[in-house]
């Protein structure tokens, strides 16, 4: 038996809990990774809770489908399938598991080579799992979604959790110029990161930066998408990763529509499943250019703390498990 954080209903975090289940055992082309650590993303609380109800469809309608949540993990390999070639016992692996059934808040995981990158050698894995979902999708959308370039004006929008702390700094590794838009306490943080200018979302006056960006990543849409369209400059972009099902809607449908005579593109962004990106952020991590931020690390059995806290908002990069020792 192993142990695992489980879910058998949606609700809040009390629906959690921690139990012994049956060891799981690898197929001919699956390893078993002993999971370090593990980190949390807002994906996990639309998991957890079955919110928005559309999620539910892909996730199941009245209970969760995957009785062991959790997509990052980090870890080390104890077995691998006889179809295994990549990697063995020993390696150290890192991976993002939401297109593998999850389970990661578990002891041992069993996980398809493909869904596997070797851990950045200059990280721990506290540190490792908190990169795979949050980096991956920060790197798609400014490379395969903005079409970011070097000497580019981009503003990220909500900079300071784990997409944006991400964003802010692989938009500099290619070379923008980066506006972060963050709470005040973070602004400091935003330096450090490597952010050229700073505003906090609370007090400043987003009517003197209208027609400034050539580029926008609004990883909330905190703002309406008139506002963020109109800080655009006549060939910008907007790009949304995440928010309300109103607002992604609004810019899948009415993107297009109310870029209608600009050359503005307006629209949103789903991240996708590429271990050849997970090893590029690796190769990033490893030159230095890049690195995870994690805000906080909760032992195992504080995990409803941990979902509790992510659940505020206001995480400065990422809220990891640790998983053992
Ligand atoms: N499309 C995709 O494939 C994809 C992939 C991953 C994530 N997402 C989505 O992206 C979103 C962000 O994910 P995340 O992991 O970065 O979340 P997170 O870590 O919880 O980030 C929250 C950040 O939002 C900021 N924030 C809170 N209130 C704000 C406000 N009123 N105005 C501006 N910023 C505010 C907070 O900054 P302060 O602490 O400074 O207030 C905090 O740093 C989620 O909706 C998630 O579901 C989408």
């Amino acid at each position: 038996m192993m142990k695992a954080i489980t879910t058998r209903n949606y609700g809040s975090p009390s629906v959690l809990q921690a139990e012994e289940v049956p060891d799981t055992v690898p197929k001919d082309d699956e390893l078993l990774i002993q999971v370090h650590a593990a980190s949390l993303n807002q994906a996990n609380l639309v998991l957890l809770k079955g919110k928005p109800f559309l999620a539910r469809f892909a996730y199941g309608v009245l209970k969760p489908k995957h009785k062991i949540p959790g997509s990052d993990m980090s870890g080390v390999v104890k077995a691998a399938g006889k179809q295994v070639t990549r990697f063995k016992p020993g390696d150290e692996v890192y991976a993002d598991l939401s297109n593998y059934g999850f389970g990661s808040l578990a002891e041992y995981v069993a996980v398809p080579e493909k869904a596997l990158a070797m851990k950045p050698a200059n990280l721990s894995h506290l540190q490792a799992a908190a990169v795979p979902l949050a980096s991956l999708t920060a790197l798609q959308a400014l490379r395969d979604a903005v079409h970011l370039q070097p000497g580019q004006r981009i503003m990220i929008y909500g900079s300071s959790g784990g997409v944006g702390t991400f964003a802010v700094q692989i938009a500099k590794a290619f070379g923008a110029t980066v506006t972060a838009v963050c709470s005040k306490k973070h602004m400091e943080n935003m330096k450090i990161l490597g952010a050229d200018h700073i505003l906090d979302y609370e007090t400043v006056n987003l009517t003197k930066y209208y027609g400034s960006f050539d580029a926008i990543l609004a990883i909330n849409g905190y703002q309406p998408l008139s506002v963020y369209k109109k800080l655009l400059n006549k060939n910008g972009v907007y790009v949304m990763v995440g928010g309300s099902v109103t607002q992604m809607f609004e810019a899948m449908l009415l993107g297009s529509l109310s870029a209608l005579g600009s050359r503005k593109k307006l629209g949103n962004f789903l991240k996708k499943h590429n271990t050849e990106d997970l090893a590029e952020l690796t190769s990033l991590i490893e030159a230095g250019k890049i690195r995870p931020l994690v805000d906080r690390v909760f032992p195992f059995q504080e995990f409803k703390e941990a979902f509790t806290y992510l659940d505020q908002h206001h995480a400065y990069g990422k809220v990891v498990i640790k998983m053992s020792n």
